[in-house]
């Protein structure tokens, strides 16, 4: 694998959550991999599970990490060519992407959606240009319009948890106070489309995800409803996609929070949230605090993803 930025890079899912809970079985088989080479981790944002998360998968293969926080330290960077650079932004992308280039093996790039020109958002110019300019393989770390890693991480816990064969897997969206991204819900949805699961997405009117990213899925607008039966609840806010309202909170409802009554419409359903979540408004605390809650187990895995996609690269280089 030379990049990883969708689901299409991973090939066939069966395979890859089977390499995914050998590489859980034994996490340091493959320490070989990754002598003398060296991953650059670069955040755009900020995070917590992505960034430990990775580090440790690079370390378990035995790579040397360096991480730049863009926005610490680093020079303010211009992203737009043609721009007369006169202003607080010392340098361009275009050069700053290939002089990292010369200091690693390996990519991996964290840049969030801006959220005020969807088209700009969607072409996902930032980690386009790392993988037209590096030189390097590039893996995505959530970028503006997928968090492939995460979504890697999701399926390997469903598989973990799944009682059926075919369970239903149903993405809410919950409320939240600031306008979020549709990363996570475009790539969990993309994922879970890849497999053959009864997969259900509910929200409000207005929230309506991007049709490539929906794909096959059962769109349900009555929460209560699209929870009847389910055997994982998978909460998640974004802001809205469709014009003219790309990018705006249109609803903070309580009403659709994940509390114990929903749960109890479910088929004792496990509870995912990709993390970090505000409590009282995404889920109420006694259904994140549950037994039937797999965030931590889900967070776990994000060392999983990360390992066996930083795995797949080094063994193509
Ligand atoms: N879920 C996730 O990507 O978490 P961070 O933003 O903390 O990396």
């Amino acid at each position: 694998m030379r990049n990883f930025t969708n689901v299409h890079d991973i090939g066939p899912l069966d395979l890859a959550v089977k390499e995914a809970l050998e590489v859980k079985a034994d996490r340091f088989a493959y320490s070989h991999l990754g002598k003398n080479r060296t991953l650059m981790m670069i955040f755009f944002n900020s995070s917590l599970r992505t960034r430990l998360s990775t580090q440790k998968a690079a370390m378990n293969l035995g790579m040397n990490v360096i991480v730049l926080d863009v926005n610490q330290g680093a020079w303010k960077l211009e992203t737009e060519r043609g721009v007369i650079m006169d202003g607080d932004k010392a340098e361009h992308l275009l050069e700053a992407i290939p002089v990292m280039g010369c200091y690693c093996d390996v990519i991996g790039v964290r840049s969030f959606a801006g959220l005020k020109d969807k088209a700009e958002d969607y072409e996902e110019r930032v980690i386009n240009q790392f993988i037209k300019y590096s030189g390097r393989p590039v893996f995505s770390m959530e970028a503006a319009t997928r968090h492939p890693l995460q979504s890697f991480a999701d399926l390997i816990t469903i598989e973990e948890y799944k009682t059926k064969a075919r369970p239903k897997v149903v993405m809410t969206w919950a409320p939240h106070p600031r306008a979020l991204p549709q990363a996570v819900p475009n790539s969990f949805a993309e994922w879970m489309n890849a497999t053959d699961y009864d997969f259900v997405i509910t929200h409000p009117h207005g929230y309506e995800l991007a049709p490539e990213f929906v794909g096959r899925a059962r769109v349900e607008y009555d929460q209560r409803k699209a929870l009847e039966g389910a055997d994982f609840v998978y909460a998640k806010n974004w802001s809205a996609y469709a014009d003219p309202d790309y990018g705006k909170v249109l609803s903070t409802d309580r009403e659709w929070t994940v509390d114990s009554e929903k749960m109890a419409l479910t088929d004792n359903a496990f509870f995912m949230h990709c993390l970090p979540v505000r409590r009282n408004m995404i889920v109420t605390d006694d259904v994140i605090e549950s037994e039937r809650s797999i965030v931590i187990p889900e967070a776990a895995n994000r060392e999983i993803s990360a390992q066996v996609v930083l795995k797949r690269i080094l063994e193509s280089l």
